[in-house]
């Protein structure tokens, strides 16, 4: 068996900090913005069911698998899979799987962080009290200033590639493990704070519970499904080699399936909460749960704008959602700025800039596509939802689905065995089984009937 590599960059200091790194990856945007609004828009309860058995069943496995594989090679996932395919006797072209997943995370990054400047727009807004006393009408107003100005866009998303930026040449150690320690359960306190004003302020908590948790199967479309996948690979951050390259730097006496299950609990409960605290908001204001991508940006100011300490609860809410759209950035850009640096030799810093200044002028056209372009259609999408599309539910999907056969089918299972660690084989063999068949399947059943609806 081949020995074990060594990690080039390092390793977590202990098991937790990985889990929170990789929680910090986990919860973002996703959770707090996208989730709710998706949701919205494809009717509630059933789409959350097939969300959540989308996680169990392809998820789970499939972040197993990027841990170990990171793990096992120590290094960036587009050398990770060349070594290791080449290793067991298949061929180097298994690293265009990574090299896949470096473009993706260019590409999400470059609309992520024009969202997350919405957040930090908010945070100074709220901060300063011009959400003070506004009803639901202002808020939808305030959101539309925003949007349609492309400089104010402009302005955030730099800022916020900015910060991303000087956290990655900086190195994940110090900047990412600190961060997260504080961030990651002040989040979830807060979110708690906002479940809390939910259910006492609002007299609609039934019906939020209601439309996240009661499913009408009538609503279901063969897109609704095959966006309920994209979001379980977006929201876990796979398929693009994020996981697998935070796996590369994990201790090896953690163990992978007990770690994995955390993660991938701790990220649904944030999105549920969200959901729990956003939908009563929602409906005790008449507005609309399919409103789209503004949902977050238009509901809960306006409850913020008239809760008791609210200026301050809204400025550290939509703080701590940039911060946690900030620890999720960095898991996007990572692996290809640690490709760059441990295969050809490059400075963080030099690696940092280039990489950073392609993203922030991608991003330039998710900016535009909210004004002076939101003509501009491809498919019937604008370019961000293009984007989002092509990321989430396409390339995120295929790159799970690659590196779920490799995992199953490449890797020797001896390798495998040895580096989940399981002493329990019926465990072990639950998760070969998905790996081999059952994720591959759900992703390829799922792809094929949408594509065969879409055309028929
Ligand atoms: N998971 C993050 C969120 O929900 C976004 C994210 C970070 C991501 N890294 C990723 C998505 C890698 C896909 C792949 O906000």
């Amino acid at each position: 068996m081949a020995e074990a590599h060594k990690a080039v960059s390092g390793t977590w200091a202990t098991r937790w900090t990985f889990i929170l790194a990789a929680t910090g990856s986990a919860v973002g945007l996703g959770n707090i913005w996208k989730f709710p609004y998706i949701t919205g828009e494809y009717g509630g309860g059933a789409f959350v069911l097939v969300y959540l058995a989308c996680i169990a069943v392809v998820g789970i496995p499939i972040m197993m698998s990027e841990v170990l594989i990171g793990r096992h090679a120590r290094r960036n996932p587009i050398n990770a899979m060349g070594d290791l395919a080449v290793e067991s006797g298949s061929t180097r072209a298994w690293s265009l799987v990574g090299w896949m997943g470096v473009l993706a995370g260019f590409l999400i990054l470059s609309f992520y962080s024009v969202i997350a400047g919405w957040a930090l727009n908010y945070t100074a807004d709220i901060g300063m009290g011009l959400f003070n006393g506004v009803n639901a009408k202002q808020t939808g107003e305030m959101f539309g200033d925003l949007t349609s100005n492309p400089g104010r866009l402009i302005f955030w998303h730099s800022l916020f590639m900015i910060l991303t930026a000087i956290i990655i040449a900086r190195g994940i150690h110090k900047g990412l493990e600190n961060s997260v320690r504080i961030m990651m359960p002040a989040l979830f306190v807060l979110l708690l704070v906002m479940v809390g004003y939910s259910i006492t302020s609002t007299d609609k908590f039934g019906e939020g519970l209601k439309f996240l948790f009661a499913f009408d199967f009538s609503k279901l479309t063969g897109e609704a499904i095959l966006v309920a996948m994209g979001h379980a690979f977006f929201t876990l951050s796979l398929g693009m080699g994020a996981i697998m390259t935070y796996g590369a730097y994990m201790p090896k006496q953690a163990s992978i399936g007990g770690t994995v299950l955390t993660i991938a609990v701790l990220d649904t409960l944030v999105a549920l909460v969200a959901g729990m605290a956003i939908f009563p908001i929602v409906f005790a204001n008449g507005l609309e749960a399919g409103a789209g991508p503004g949902l977050l940006f238009v509901s809960l100011p306006q409850a913020f704008g008239s809760m008791a300490g609210g200026q301050i609860f809204g400025t550290i809410f939509f703080l701590l959602v940039s911060i946690a759209a900030l620890s999720s950035a960095i898991s996007l850009i990572e692996p290809a700025v640690a490709y760059i640096v441990q295969q050809h030799n490059v400075s963080r810093l030099t690696a940092t800039i280039c990489f950073s200044l392609i993203v922030w002028l991608l991003g330039l056209g998710t900016v535009f596509s909210f004004n002076i372009w939101s003509e501009v259609k491809l498919f019937d999408k604008n370019f961000f939802d293009l984007l989002d599309f092509l990321t989430a539910n396409i390339m995120l999907p295929l790159g799970g689905l690659l590196i779920s056969i490799f995992a199953g089918w490449i890797l020797k299972r001896s390798v495998v065995l040895n580096e989940l660690a399981m002493q329990n084989l019926v465990r072990f063999n639950t998760w070969r089984a998905a790996a081999r068949v059952l994720s591959p399947l759900a992703v390829l059943v799922i792809f094929v009937t949408t594509l065969y609806k879409a055309f028929s």
